[in-house]
């Protein structure tokens, strides 16, 4: 099986349960590598452009509202983004993950652990998992630049090292 990276995010209401730490946990329990993570103030483009297939779909709106924090408190309005890797990591993470439906979940999954419909019928499942190998690749790449994943890009040109330090505006070294 092929080495795949998959874009996870821990959504609001995983960040205001406190969720973090077992997402990260189920994931690292699974075998895959994290590679990436840093917290983001989700802009309304960028929500839209993650979920841009769904555009067309009745709980867009408030999806986008939702994963911008809107239905939990000031304090929550971020979420954690996150890049595994490892052997069919987007399988296995969406595995772990359990269905997009938390009342479909397996219960042993995260979403069917700790998931909810809300009383308005808004799906709050704790985490986004890409959901197939173009959508891993393309939202990679919408999150993270290449140099903030490890092995993504050098952190420092190769020539820009100590030892092959090109010379500097006076033409010494
Ligand atoms: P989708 O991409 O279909 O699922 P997944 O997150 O499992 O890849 O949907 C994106 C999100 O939209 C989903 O996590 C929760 C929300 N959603 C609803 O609120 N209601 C729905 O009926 C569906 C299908 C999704």
């Amino acid at each position: 099986m092929a080495i795949e990276k998959t874009l996870v995010l821990i959504k609001p209401d995983g960040f205001k349960r406190g969720l973090t730490g077992l997402v990260i946990d189920r994931l690292d329990q699974a075998g895959l590598e994290l590679v990436a993570a840093k917290m983001v103030s989700v802009t309304e483009a960028l929500a839209k452009e993650h979920y841009r297939e769904l555009a067309d779909k009745p709980f867009f709106p408030n999806l986008i509202r939702y994963i911008r924090g809107e239905f939990h408190s000031l304090a929550h309005q971020q979420v954690l983004a996150l890049v595994y890797q490892g052997e069919g990591a987007i399988a296995l993470t969406r595995k772990v993950a359990g269905a997009t439906n938390p009342e479909q979940a397996d219960p042993h999954s995260i979403r069917g652990s700790f998931g909810r419909v809300t009383t308005q019928g808004q799906f709050e499942n704790v985490l986004h998992a890409s959901g197939n190998a173009a959508d891993a690749e393309r939202e990679v790449k919408l999150w993270f630049k290449p140099e903030e994943i490890i092995g993504g890009a050098p952190a420092v040109a190769p020539n820009e090292g100590l030892s092959g330090r090109s010379p500097g505006a006076n033409g010494k070294r």
